[in-house]
């Protein structure tokens, strides 16, 4: 189908919105699911906030000038976040979606984001292959669980609302577990007056942005991730996702009364550390796959760095060479430098390491490394990259 792509306006949202409550829809009955969203006009809120938020980006498609789908890129934090994604059920399986798609990947290249992650609903065969071939790697198998909060507490985990003075420490939690932080939505959580931490041993060991389907959380361990959901006095949306692979919290839950709403996939491209800790993701936006739009990452064993506030190439490079591992090993290979205006695409080789967990030290200020992308050889375990 001849589709014309353009980027979603405010104005889109009725239309979008009501597209994305009945495209859901007739997925879910084709299943016997009830409808994702309760009514129309939720989804027409959600839409309406998506278009005017400054941190999503929206592609809107359409077929002689009528709106036929649309879909959104969160693009607060390193790793962006992608959906919700939907097409007119008139028009489905015509090709329009995978142009959605490809739309915002290509975007996510533009803007060298690392990596984008989504939730796929686990019964929904059309959306998994269309993943899958668009270069998305099934990361985790996730359950929404449903029911009344817990009014549950853990002794020596204390749960407080969280502030502003809270955000690097919750920062330093997330990029432990996921080697990256989702500052720009926790920001905007504890702005909203959502998000809660949990200190432990007089630290801050976890953090939620909320407890619910667009949010996510993070702990040192489960204690952390029970305190949260234990405090939580409601869950937002129709449930919060819980990786299925910790038996240990998803029975925890389904003991204390919470049920299962369907079962869900985790799919990421780009960089991806399996994480190191207890997290609970959030529907759009936690998260290598082979993706031939993000080639910027696609590498073997081999390091992008970003030298954020340096634009002098020499500079960029001298910072980025003096990078070195704790324990003294240089980065495995160092094959791409980027800097945020202009780009530069400069090649720096550093002796190969065969370290199997590199930490590249925190550059002091303003010179800030970021690892913008690993990917293991296929017959190589992933290896985990971290700050
Ligand atoms: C998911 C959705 C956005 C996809 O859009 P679409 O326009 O229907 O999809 P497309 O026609 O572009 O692509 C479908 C692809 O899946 C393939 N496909 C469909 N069913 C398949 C199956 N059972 N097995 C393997 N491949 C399948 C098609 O051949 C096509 O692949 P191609 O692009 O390589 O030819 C759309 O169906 C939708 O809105 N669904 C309801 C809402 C939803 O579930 N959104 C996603 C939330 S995770």
């Amino acid at each position: 189908m001849d589709a014309t792509l353009r980027p979603g306006r405010p104005e889109d949202a009725n239309t979008c919105g009501a597209i994305c409550y009945e495209a859901f829809k007739a997925i879910a009955s084709q299943h016997n699911f009830p409808p994702d969203f309760p009514s129309r006009e939720a989804g027409v809120e959600l839409l309406s906030m998506l278009l005017a938020h400054p941190g999503f980006y929206g592609v809107v498609a359409e077929v002689e000038g009528r709106i036929v789908g649309s879909n959104f890129l969160d693009e607060r934090s390193t790793i962006a976040g992608l959906g919700p994604i939907t097409v007119d059920p008139s028009v489905q399986n015509s090709g329009v979606g995978r142009r959605l798609m490809e739309a915002l990947l290509d975007r996510a290249a533009q803007r060298s984001l690392p990596g984008v992650r989504l939730v796929q609903a686990a019964y929904h065969m059309r959306s998994l292959s269309l993943y899958a071939k668009l270069g998305f790697a099934i990361r985790e198998p996730l359950a929404l669980m449903q029911g009344a909060p817990l009014q549950a507490t853990i002794p020596g985990y204390a749960v407080r609302q969280a502030s502003e003075e809270d955000l690097a420490a919750c920062n330093r939690v997330c990029t432990h577990i996921h080697g990256h932080d989702r500052s720009g939505e926790l920001l905007n959580a504890i702005t909203q007056a959502t998000a809660t931490v949990v200190e432990h041993d007089g630290r801050i060991t976890g953090y939620a942005t909320a407890v619910g389907f667009f949010a996510h959380a993070v702990g040192e361990g489960n204690d952390e991730l029970k305190a949260l959901l234990g405090a939580a006095t409601a869950y937002l949306g129709p449930g919060f996702l819980l990786p299925t692979r910790n038996t240990e919290l998803f029975r925890w839950c389904l003991e204390h009364g919470l049920r299962v709403g369907q079962v869900m996939t985790l799919m990421s491209t780009g960089l991806y550390n399996e994480p190191a800790g207890a997290y609970l993701p959030s529907f759009s936006t936690d998260s290598s796959g082979a993706c031939p739009r993000l080639n910027g990452w696609r590498t073997c064993w081999e390091v992008g760095v970003r030298a954020v506030g340096h634009e002098d190439q020499a500079e960029q490079r001298s910072f980025v060479e003096g990078l070195s591992t704790p324990s003294g090993t240089r980065l495995l290979h160092l094959t791409e430098l980027w800097s945020r205006r202009p780009p530069v695409s400069a090649r720096a080789s550093l002796p190969l390491s065969e370290a199997a967990e590199t930490t590249v030290c925190d550059a002091r200020s303003a010179m800030r490394a970021w690892v913008t992308g690993v990917e293991a050889l296929e017959d190589e375990p992933p290896q985990r990259l971290a700050l």
